[in-house]
């Protein structure tokens, strides 16, 4: 997920500015840290069999840190299962870091950075950018939903929006860096508030981004369905630099599932939300996240789901397996499924979804859109890049030099993942 990625910019941003240079391989640092993301996976186990990997190095006096959802879940107890640890730092404190890491590089053995309060997390003007034409930029921090399986609330901490003057600001220094696209990014970034006197809405504020010089593409996840208002459909229709694209999570089809999960939402209300996407005047295409084998999930609770891809024609879906998270309110939960139940069901999901988009695919051979090119294949004359609505298309050019550029491709041929095509005279 672009959060996760982002965080890893964001740490390295923060440590290139104190005169931290970054290298190829953990073997040669002298300071290692470890990200690590917990929302699906049982990320801590993982971490702690790594973390013992990671013990040899501090044994030739290398600092070792853990960040990121583990450090925030599992806190000092780290320590205690692996003392080769110096540093636990949550991602609310990144800001933090060089402090902290002064701390350890002065001898202290056990530095913690665990707030999810700070209102410091926003501040990370050095943030170091992976892909050199989309910039992602956190707009809303932490979530104040509370749905039942999910780990955010307790690891991120609760709602917080950053100033739109700010943000406005940081957007125009990324388009004077040569950005074209921004990537405007939040756990629930819809119910985006601002906390200034000028009080936008997010409609507002995707307006304006669009409207800062040199931007091109203005991209936004991920959405609650509950916060999902007319008007940002409406600013979508205005304004065609805001990209034709909707990611929004359901997580079950079965509006009983739905209120163990405390999504806030019923089937029918999502399908309201669904009918507005559709009613715009631009096609919107749209992605959703499900999770299978919810406790309780019943073969026709699994069945309403199946139809609900039938009823919406998803662009695209990520499907989980229900995944048991510490500190949630459903690890309680009786019911539990099998993991092998839950693999069938994710199965036929995926073979559900595999069938809608071949026929939509199939249906695009022949149109043409413009892309932003981002990859370069090894083959020659071979490239790749996204459509506004978030399609990736693999395209030939004769042309030398294409990457970063927009270019118009028309579509030759279709698989259920991705377009193929050819640059369009
Ligand atoms: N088990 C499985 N999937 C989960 N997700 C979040 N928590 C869990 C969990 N405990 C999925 C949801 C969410 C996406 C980011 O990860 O579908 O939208
Ligand atoms: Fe987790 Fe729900 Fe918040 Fe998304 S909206 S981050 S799933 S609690």
């Amino acid at each position: 997920m672009p959060d996760e990625r982002h965080d890893s910019e964001k740490v390295a941003g923060v440590l290139l500015s104190r005169g931290y240079r970054q290298v190829e391989s953990p073997e040669s640092a002298s300071l290692v840290l470890y990200n690590t993301c917990s929302i699906r996976e049982k990320a801590a186990q993982k971490v702690f069999s790594r973390l013992g990997e990671f013990r040899v190095k501090q044994n030739e006096g290398r600092i070792i840190g853990v960040l990121g959802c583990v450090a925030q879940q599992e806190g000092e107890d780290i320590f205690e299962r692996a003392p080769w640890v110096s540093l636990v730092c949550g991602s609310a404190s990144y800001r933090k870091l060089p402090e902290l890491l002064a701390q350890v590089e002065a001898g202290n053995q056990r530095v913690t950075g665990l707030d999810t309060d700070t209102d410091e997390t926003f501040e990370t003007e050095m943030t170091r950018r992976d892909n050199p034409w989309r910039a992602y930029l956190t707009i809303i921090e932490g979530c104040d939903k509370a749905c039942s399986y999910c780990v955010v609330p307790y690891t991120r901490g609760p709602e917080r929006s950053r100033a739109s003057d700010a943000i406005l600001r940081e957007v125009r220094q990324l388009a004077e860096l040569g950005y074209s696209e921004v990537q405007l990014l939040g756990q629930t970034v819809n119910s985006y508030k601002d906390p200034t006197a000028r009080g936008m809405r997010f409609s507002e504020l995707l307006l304006a981004v669009a409207d800062e010089p040199g931007i091109r593409r203005v991209r936004f996840t991920t959405s609650h369905p509950s916060d999902f208002t007319r008007d940002i459909v409406d600013a979508i229709d205005a304004q065609t630099k805001l990209c034709n694209h909707v990611h929004l999570p359901v997580q079950s089809g079965s509006t009983r599932v739905l209120r163990a999960m405390q999504r806030t939402y019923s089937r029918e209300e999502y399908l309201e939300k669904i009918a507005l996407i559709r009613s715009a005047m631009r096609p919107i295409s749209i992605t959703t996240d499900i999770i299978v084998g919810f406790p309780g999930e019943t073969e026709e609770g699994l069945r309403e789901t199946l139809s609900l891809l039938d009823a919406v024609q998803y662009d695209g879906i990520f499907s989980f397996k229900y995944s048991p998270r510490p500190h949630t309110p459903s690890l309680a939960m009786s019911d539990a499924i099998s993991e092998e139940e839950k693999s069938r069901r994710l199965a036929m999901l995926q073979e559900k979804q595999r069938e809608i988009q071949t026929r939509k695919h199939a249906a695009l051979v022949g149109e043409t859109f413009e892309i932003l090119v981002s990859g370069k294949s090894r083959r020659e004359n071979q490239w790749s890049g996204h459509t506004t609505c978030h399609r990736v298309i693999n395209f030939s050019s004769q042309e030398p030099a294409l990457l970063g550029k927009y270019v118009r491709v028309q579509v030759t041929g279709a698989t259920p993942n991705c377009l193929v095509g050819e640059q369009a005279p």
